[in-house]
């Protein structure tokens, strides 16, 4: 399936239920809880999730407010090693799982994640 095809399959929804169940685990995360800032853990589900439906085929709604991606640069001023990276990771695994999307989207969608999480390594 082409990345911009995967809208069209999983729709707000199937990104809503991902990122919801990403989110849900953050606060908890010895690791992570920390570095994602509490009182505003709604607009930041918001920017991932509007980020991925852009970015796989959905409206353009993360470009209009917030401009060009620029995703390692945002990622700077957090301290993301291999650790961090792979707990990361580990959320999202346990978020696909619990989102179950249609395995012809989520394999991409993994795939690109993994990617782009590896590439936010900064320390
Ligand atoms: C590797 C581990 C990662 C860590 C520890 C991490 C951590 C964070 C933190 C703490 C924020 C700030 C929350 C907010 O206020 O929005 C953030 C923002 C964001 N992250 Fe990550 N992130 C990681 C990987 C990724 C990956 C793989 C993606 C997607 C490809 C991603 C996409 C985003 C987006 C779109 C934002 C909002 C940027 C903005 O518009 O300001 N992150 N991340």
């Amino acid at each position: 399936m082409n990345d911009a095809d995967i809208y069209s399959v999983i729709g707000e929804e199937g990104f809503a239920r991902l990122v919801a169940a990403f989110y849900r685990r953050v606060p908890e995360d010895d690791l992570l809880g920390v570095m994602y800032p509490q009182s505003d853990l709604e607009n930041a589900e918001r920017r991932l999730r509007d980020f991925l439906i852009y970015r796989f085929g959905g409206p353009a709604r993360y470009i209009e407010q917030r401009g060009h991606p620029r995703l390692r640069a945002r990622h700077f001023p957090f301290r993301i090693d291999q650790a961090a990276r792979d707990r990361w990771m580990h959320l999202m695994n346990n978020a696909f799982a619990e989102a179950a999307l249609p395995i012809e989207a989520e394999r991409p969608l993994r795939e690109f994640l993994e990617h782009m999480s590896t590439f936010m390594i900064n320390q």
